[in-house]
């Protein structure tokens, strides 16, 4: 077993979740001593486990078992008119014909569908958990599931703007193709439709918790054009930026489902815990496939965070075996051969595999946090979620 680093960076992230700072969760103490009490063993205790003897270890937290559902297969049928759905809600807000082409750009089902995908497993594992063979999928639950993804390409859209991005899904991006006020509008557009969408499900709950997506997703994208000074006070911001970037946005659509669903607070929160533990995993996984995919296989550049000045996870982590590292955070790799360098020495330390440690950590968590639902392939399919996310290669 291959100790890895030190270890003093583990102890400062395990220190960071017990704080609370991670993804400012904001649960109710009542629901999260209701999760406890259900036998969910929170991340934190795991992570105080792995660093007691001041190592993480190479060894896999447990193992992601084979499982024997396929989650697209087991949802063709509420997932294979689902971007045909979102163009034609698009299409009949505008009789702009620019507007309705930039507008669906995204939705050609050439997406990984992961959000809608999530959404609808959960809703319906829930759906089975509470009412049994009496369950189907609401329509207001497949709804969230459209406007999840709508969130989704709209910000995607202003994102690429901001990070003048070439190809996304391997095709030209939207602002290579329109000029940027028209791109940035579409964005908003598909934001402004969503909005009508969650407005039609008449529940003010569901209307915060979707709202609450939208925030978080400006915020986590302005935190991430600052950075910190101290190490602590660097990834305690990334893990921040992290949930509200990419987390936020599962998390709350699969509690949203759980809501419409008339599920109580404490099953609502393992349904908030699953995505947000799926989303922060997600994210962690694709800033190691920046340093280690190719471009062809993202369908997207890679080594693209460095040079667009980001220290993620794996640098992060490097900069403790590698302190040369903090000075060209600081400076966001903006000197010549900084780049090059960082990306070398995240290659030479373990920053890599304390990445991928820590996103298989956020997976068990959320496979366990699935076995506390009733058993249906709704429910094994959530626990393959995890499995897909910690094993993507793109
Ligand atoms: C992709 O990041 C970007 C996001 C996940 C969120 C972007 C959020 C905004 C631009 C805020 C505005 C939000 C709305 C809803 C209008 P990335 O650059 O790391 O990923 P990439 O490699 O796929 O581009
Ligand atoms: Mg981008």
């Amino acid at each position: 077993m291959a100790c890895i680093g030190s270890g003093r960076l583990c102890a400062r992230v395990e220190k960071l979740y017990q704080l609370g700072q991670v993804a400012q969760i904001r649960r109710k103490t009542s629901n999260y001593a209701r999760i406890k009490e259900i036998g969910i063993q929170p991340l934190t205790r795991t992570l105080v486990q792995s660093c007691q003897d001041g190592s993480m270890r190479t060894h896999q937290p447990g193992p992601l078992p084979e499982r024997q559902v396929d989650p697209y297969h087991l949802l063709e049928d509420d997932l294979k008119d689902i971007y045909k759905d979102i163009r034609q809600e698009l299409r009949k807000n505008t009789n702009i014909p620019e507007l309705r082409t930039i507008a669906t750009y995204y939705f050609d089902g050439q997406g990984k569908a992961l959000r809608p995908m999530v959404a609808i497993l959960m809703a319906r594992a829930i759906n089975c958990h509470m009412y049994k063979e009496k369950s189907g999928l609401l329509t207001s639950q497949r709804q969230v599931a459209m406007i999840s993804e709508m969130i989704h390409s709209a910000s995607l859209i202003h994102d690429d703007v901001i990070d003048q991005s070439d190809i996304r899904r391997g095709k030209p991006s939207v602002n290579v193709l329109w000029n940027h006020k028209k791109v940035a509008m579409a964005g908003d557009f598909i934001l402004a439709v969503a909005s009508m969408m969650i407005a039609r499900l008449r529940n003010d709950d569901v209307t915060m918790t979707l709202s609450q997506v939208v925030t978080d997703l400006v915020q986590g994208e302005f935190m991430q054009l600052g950075s910190k000074e101290t190490e602590n006070e660097r990834f305690a911001h990334y893990l921040t930026k992290t949930y509200r970037k990419t987390a936020s946005l599962i998390a709350n659509s699969v509690k949203a489902t759980a809501m419409l669903a008339g599920a109580d607070d404490a099953l609502t929160e393992v349904a908030f815990q699953y995505g947000r533990n799926v989303g922060l995993a997600f994210q962690l996984v694709d800033d190691l496939l920046d340093f280690v995919s190719s471009s062809a296989a993202m369908g997207k550049p890679t080594a693209a965070d460095l040079k667009l000045g980001l220290a993620t996870a794996p640098v992060l982590f490097a900069c403790e075996r590698f302190p040369e590292l903090n000075p060209m955070i600081m400076r966001r790799f903006q000197e010549p051969n900084d780049v090059e360098r960082a990306f070398e020495l995240v290659h030479k330390s373990r920053g890599l595999e304390q990445t991928q440690f820590l996103a298989r950590k956020h997976c068990l968590e959320a496979v366990r946090l699935a076995s506390s639902l009733a058993e249906s392939p709704y429910q094994k399919g959530l626990q393959v979620v995890s499995d897909l996310v910690i094993n993507r290669m793109k």
